[in-house]
């Protein structure tokens, strides 16, 4: 989703934007720009349709400068258009503003203040940076004037603002969406996500909503939004788990799938200990060990990934757990148990839907635990407690190694809860071993890239929708591979219950209808085959995965067997690389699928 990176100080500004927007390129945008107040004393305005090299042809290769702010925009309100893009300049030309968020009462403010103003976009941030010069041109200082804005504006919002008159300071807000300071030798940077300027520093200080910052060279002034100065500490944002870059791969989806392997064994050093029990804080465990029920609060593929994580939390620690949608859950929150114990389970913690849930969760004074890929995010910081995946950057916008790397911390800490409650089952379970079977069953899928593009090659070549049917943790698998090809191939698939296509779905059936059968669980692959049958006796072309302890003549991909529970880990592998082998012959763009974001920080 939208991205911002402003710098201030002794750097060239053109080229910090331009390196930070390219970092950013991975959360999703449909055009960008920047605004540089160049080293002649002229402010340079380009903005650009599409992708960030198409902004990097117009930039003149002489423009340089030391205050700027940039953008990549993925379209709330407004078409993506040269005009809609940011930054947007106030109608006297002296302000320029980058935004993320929405603003839900713009219209109504753009009525009551800004009736005679001539509007150059229709974005609801325009009417930020108008507000801004407005509040000036009545005599107000410019933090000022910014402070008003704040306190009138509704919705969610994290705002760089430059002054053409005053090329040694950014001015900084926010409220809701993501942004953290950046602190560096000479020069101070805005960004809202630490990787956009992980080249320049690694030291960072977070925002909390409803703070503003004034910016130089050399000073960082926070303050809340009534005025009262705040102190806060740098940290430091460790990169030692790989920079997200791309190296030899073509994409950066291929190369993080990839990576799972190495995932699963970094896992295990950071939270295995060598005598077999899993190190995880024991507040955290104390407080868990409390619930009565444990309530998954996520979206899209960590909503899968929470699906298995249940079923590994139920048998391992003996806890009822119900897996909901965020973006439901906020505003329709079920009766509780007694004593519930919420868990967000999100890639990029920063997630708007689940943070409108930690809010309503919050006012409760209700205990909640972030697993994320971010440990530096919002969702992390705000939580009671934090757990890293260790995947390192994610950068392809659909997810794999965050999958599994969720399904993997979820039973580390299932098995670690489980122990703590004494409770059998966890004690017998030697996870190490497993998650290590699973590193070599999923090292042994990656090597078979080729067998997999042809079987992708055969099902989804020319089709236009497919389906992929599964029960127990086959049917989560099932539903996390058709989301894979859907973002990536644009083909409708549909993830279903297998059992469930009798009752209705099976009617669209036909002749050559692509069906992926997942068969892991030894419970029920009687029934899925059956179902498959049902399928072809209709026409549908059926691809069968199977573990190897259930393979049947005939059967196409047939995966190492691990432990039943860790399924999913290594089932979903070859889902990952179907879509990205759809993907790639259809000609799309794997790592940036159209109307996609990596980090959804809008309701
Ligand atoms: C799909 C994908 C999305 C995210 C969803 C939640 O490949 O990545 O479905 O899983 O937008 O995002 P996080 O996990 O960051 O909360």
């Amino acid at each position: 989703m939208c991205g911002i990176v402003g710098v201030v100080g002794n750097v060239n500004a053109t080229k910090v934007l331009l390196n930070g927007l390219n970092r950013l390129e991975y959360r999703g945008y449909d055009s960008a720009g920047i605004y540089v107040n160049s080293q002649d004393g002229k402010p340079c305005l380009i903005k650009r349709v599409g992708r960030i090299k198409n902004l990097e042809a117009a930039v003149p290769e002489t423009l340089s400068g030391t205050q700027g702010i940039g953008h990549t925009r993925w379209a709330t309100n407004g078409e993506p258009t040269v005009a809609n893009a940011h930054p947007h300049v106030s109608a006297d030309g002296r302000f320029y503003l980058v935004h993320n968020g929405v603003l839900t009462n713009a219209q109504a403010l753009r009525n009551e203040y800004l009736a005679d103003v001539d509007f150059a976009s229709d974005t609801d941030t325009e009417v930020a940076v108008q507000l801004v010069a407005r509040f000036v041109a009545e005599g107000q200082s410019v933090k000022e004037a910014l402070r008003k804005v704040m306190q009138l504006v509704e919705g969610s919002y994290a705002f760089a603002l430059a002054d053409k008159e005053d090329p040694n300071t950014i001015y900084v807000a926010k409220n809701k969406s993501p942004l953290l300071i950046a602190k560096g030798d000479g020069f101070n940077a805005v960004g809202s996500d630490a990787l956009a300027l992980l080249d320049q520093t690694n030291q960072f200080i977070e925002l909390h909503d409803e703070e503003l910052v004034v910016l130089t060279a050399n000073s960082i002034n926070i303050e809340s939004i009534d005025g009262t100065p705040r102190e806060r500490e740098t940290y430091t944002v460790d990169v030692s788990e790989g920079d997200g870059e791309l190296g030899a791969y073509p994409f950066h989806m291929l190369k993080e799938i990839d990576e799972q392997p190495v995932v699963m064994r970094r896992l295990l050093s950071a939270y295995a200990k060598a005598d077999g029990s899993i190190d995880m804080p024991s507040e955290l465990l104390d407080a868990m060990k409390q619930a009565d029920r444990l309530y998954f609060v996520a979206a899209g593929t960590s909503y899968h990934a929470s699906l298995a994580a249940a079923a590994i939390f139920e048998k391992m620690a003996q806890v009822p757990v119900s897996v909901n949608f965020a973006s439901e859950f906020g505003y329709h929150i079920p009766l509780l148990s007694k004593k519930p114990f919420f868990i967000f389970l999100t890639q990029s913690g920063e997630t708007a839907d689940i943070r409108q849930v930690l809010v309503q969760v919050k006012k409760r004074h209700l205990p909640v635990l972030t697993i994320t890929n971010v440990i530096t995010s919002t969702l992390a910081r705000e939580a009671d407690y934090a757990l890293s995946l260790h995947a390192g950057p994610e950068i392809a916008v659909a997810s794999t190694k965050a999958y599994t790397a969720q399904v993997a911390t979820c039973a580390l800490l299932a098995k670690a809860l489980g122990m703590h409650k004494q409770v059998a089952a966890a004690a017998d379970w030697n996870l190490a071993h497993d998650l290590s079977l699973v590193a070599t069953a999923q090292q042994t899928l990656v090597d078979q890239k080729e067998t997999i593009h042809k079987f992708a090659k055969e099902m989804f070549a020319t089709t236009r929708n497919a389906f992929y049917i599964g029960r127990g943790s086959d049917y989560f698998v099932s539903l996390e591979a058709a989301l894979k090809l859907k973002e990536i191939s644009y083909i409708q698939a549909e993830g279903f219950a297998a059992g469930e296509l009798k009752h209705g779905t099976i009617a669209l059936i036909e002749d050559g209808t692509p069906v992926v059968a997942v068969i892991s669980d030894p419970v029920t692959a009687d029934h899925t085959r059956s179902n498959a049958t049902e399928v072809e006796a209709r026409g549908g072309k059926v691809l069968h995965i199977v573990t190897a302890a259930l393979e049947q003549k005939g059967d196409e991909l047939v995966v190492p067997d691990v432990n039943p529970l860790l399924a999913p880990l290594v089932t979903i592998v070859p889902g990952q690389l179907l879509a990205y082998y759809a993907s790639l012959d259809r000609g799309y763009d794997v790592d940036r699928p159209r109307n996609l974001a990596k980090s959804v920080t809008v309701e």
